[in-house]
């Protein structure tokens, strides 16, 4: 029978056997009467790991933006972000429907050329426009096919926000895959900006959650929105336990690399797919089609066992994982190269 590989996301990934134990030997708790010590120690550690001095277990990278844009902002302000970010395009619209945020969207905010632009985006307080309170920074940057901001860049950012009182929000949904390709410290990264979200269940493996880290105030007034957003969790140490073993997974990342650049290094040779390699820095591959559309690429390859996603109308997204190993990578170029031949022929 035909193995599926599948290179959709690495949301895909199924927890291992020692997560499997750990979550079925955790000591649980109700927590949100903050009594669940698997909950507590996983705060405590992901906190010390992006060196802040609080964070909270969500169960989503979602509703950890989303508490985010809640917690630092009022009603009927704006927040800056990339026009490529997550928060702008794949979270239904949340920060205007919870938090009456309105987004305000900028070109290349991710790199120089948009960073050099970025003071004549914050608002005039004494005219009619909204006031600026935040700036939603991503790294990496999904839409982008994982690229990274360097530290100096995000430092750039940082110093602006702080001269002209506002406040930075990293989404580090994928922040130790930036910190690997960057080779340097996940604090490095996460020094400048004053909240930052992580997934535990992306690359790292877990098959739920993420944290939401920062300052000690703003953490306990995120608890309070999440309770209200309805995610007060209770004996969520089950979950908690496998976000433990998910941090110990920083490392393996690598490998997702590793496998990435494989990929694309083998698909840029294929006549009728394009790839710019120095895009593919982490564990992301975005492929444009010449000679059929994203979506007619992606039902050929599923037929044969190979599930991607579409990012455009000629964009497709590779991804690679925990659960894909460098042989179903191998195997999966000699499918596409069968599919690409068939329609070129
Ligand atoms: C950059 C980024 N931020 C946030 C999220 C949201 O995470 P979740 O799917 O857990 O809501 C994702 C999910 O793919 C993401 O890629």
């Amino acid at each position: 029978m035909l193995k599926t590989i599948d290179l959709r996301s690495d949301t895909v990934t199924k927890p291992s056997q020692l997560m499997r134990e750990a979550m079925m030997n955790a000591e649980v708790g109700d927590d949100v009467y903050g009594e669940d010590p698997t909950v507590n120690l996983l705060e405590e550690r992901a906190a010390k790991i992006v060196d802040k001095e609080a964070a909270l277990f969500v169960p989503t990278g979602s509703m950890g933006n989303q508490l985010a844009i809640m917690t630092h902002c009022e009603r009927g302000v704006e927040a800056i972000c990339d026009s490529l970010a997550h928060v702008y395009h794949y979270e239904m619209a949340a920060a205007a429907m919870f938090s009456g945020v309105q987004l305000h969207p900028v070109d290349n905010l991710h790199n120089d050329l948009g960073l050099g632009n970025l003071k004549d985006h914050f608002r005039d307080p004494q005219s009619f426009f909204p006031r600026t309170r935040l700036i939603c920074l991503e790294n990496t940057l999904n839409r982008d096919g994982g690229t990274v901001m360097r530290p100096e860049q995000m430092a750039a950012v940082y110093r602006l926000a702080q001269e002209y009182g506002l406040s930075v929000h990293l989404d580090g949904a994928r922040i130790f895959n930036a910190a690997l390709y960057l080779q340097c410290d996940v604090t490095d990264l996460t020094a400048y900006a004053d909240s930052v979200m992580f997934c535990l269940s992306k690359g790292l493996g877990a098959p739920v959650g993420s944290i939401l880290a920062g300052p000690k105030d703003f953490i306990a007034q995120a608890r309070r929105n999440r309770k209200a957003m309805g995610g007060g969790m209770r004996q969520a140490g089950i979950l908690a336990a496998a976000g433990l073993v998910a941090l110990n997974n920083t490392a393996l990342l690598i490998h997702d690399h590793e496998k990435a650049r494989h990929l694309a290094a083998e698909l840029s040779t294929v006549p009728g797919l394009k790839i710019d390699l120095g895009k593919v820095q982490t564990n992301m591959v975005m492929v444009e089609t010449e000679n059929m559309t994203a979506q007619e690429f992606v039902e050929k390859l599923s037929a044969q066992g190979v599930l991607v996603g579409t990012a455009g109308k000629f964009t497709v997204r590779f991804v690679t994982h925990l659960d894909v190993s460098m042989e179903d990578i191998q195997n999966a170029v000699e499918i596409i190269k069968e599919v690409v031949a068939y329609k070129n022929a």
